[in-house]
């Protein structure tokens, strides 16, 4: 198969769904996980189904099963585990978590999210030499503050824009790869971008036609390009935008991160939902 630079993800929580995109493909670069999607887990929704609660332990230790079935199977783009948040969660909390979920696997990425205590997090951590991928990115401000807050680190940084997201509000999600892809193109390349919330064959091409760094894919679209053959898109591919366009902004990447507006209504909605996921499947709520 003709592979484009674009490294494959797939965005999910069951290691047999991995498997069998690996086995599909002949290849998986590496895995995204969240609290929604470990909440998906078979083997999670069973135990729900028995009537089973976990405790917060429990719902770490399934969460580690998870991922260490996982990192084996997917090659150097590593897997990404996301700490769990609210709205209150200060960034020491959040690298506490960090700190443990680390040790799980060789190739753990920790997702923190696109918020100041998420970015205090992350910035603490990289200096430690940690992998870092910040989620819920809805804006070319909070990508520019992931840069600023990362800078100097040799570690890899990615930065997951929402597409799909951003499409369901009616703005032109694939607009956000662009135009983060362009303001990076200034920048000393440390921070990769990993185009995220994927709904379509047509996002995923695109995502490839813009030279996104990494993508990450629920496997039914895997399934989906792989029943198309794997096509790459021609030259002359053409993207239907949905909805508004979401136009270019000249940001300084030299500013400090606290300098930027990294506020967005959706990424406050997106943790809200994270934490909605994980409460039904404890027994504390
Ligand atoms: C990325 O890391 C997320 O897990 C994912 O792409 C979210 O996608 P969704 O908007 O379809 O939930």
């Amino acid at each position: 198969m003709d592979r484009s630079r674009t490294r494959i993800l797939v965005d999910g929580g069951n290691p047999q769904e991995t498997e069998r995109i690996k086995q599909r493909l002949g290849f998986v670069d590496g895995q995204t996980t969240n609290p929604s999607l470990i909440a998906k887990n078979p083997h999670i929704q069973q135990l729900l189904a028995s009537g089973h609660k976990l405790s917060e332990r429990e719902a770490m230790d399934e969460y580690k099963k998870i991922v260490r079935s996982i990192s084996p199977l997917v090659g150097d783009a590593g897997v990404s585990i996301e700490v769990f948040s609210d709205r209150t969660t200060t960034a020491r909390q959040m690298c506490e978590q960090a700190k443990e979920m680390y040790g799980w696997i060789p190739n753990a990425f920790i997702k923190y999210p696109c918020t100041a205590e998420g970015l205090r997090a992350a910035h603490l951590s990289v200096r430690q030499g940690m992998r870092v991928n910040i989620t819920l990115c809805f804006s070319q401000q909070q990508a520019a503050a992931v840069y600023a807050a990362t800078m100097g680190t040799t570690a890899p940084v990615y930065v997951s824009p929402f597409v799909g997201r951003l499409d369901d509000i009616g703005q032109n999600g694939m607009d956000l790869i662009e135009n983060i892809k362009r303001m990076y193109a200034k920048g000393d390349g440390h921070v990769l971008v990993l185009a995220a919330s994927i709904r379509s064959l047509d996002h995923l091409l695109y995502s490839f036609y813009l030279d996104s760094d990494l993508v990450t894919v629920p496997a039914e679209t895997l399934v989906v390009w792989a029943e198309n053959k794997c096509p790459m898109p021609a030259k002359e591919f053409q993207y239907k935008p949905r909805g508004q366009r979401i136009s270019y902004q000249e940001l300084d990447l030299e500013q400090s991160w606290e300098t930027f507006d990294i506020r967005h209504e959706l990424t406050s909605k997106g943790i809200d939902k994270f934490v909605e996921d994980y409460r039904k499947t404890i027994t504390s709520s």
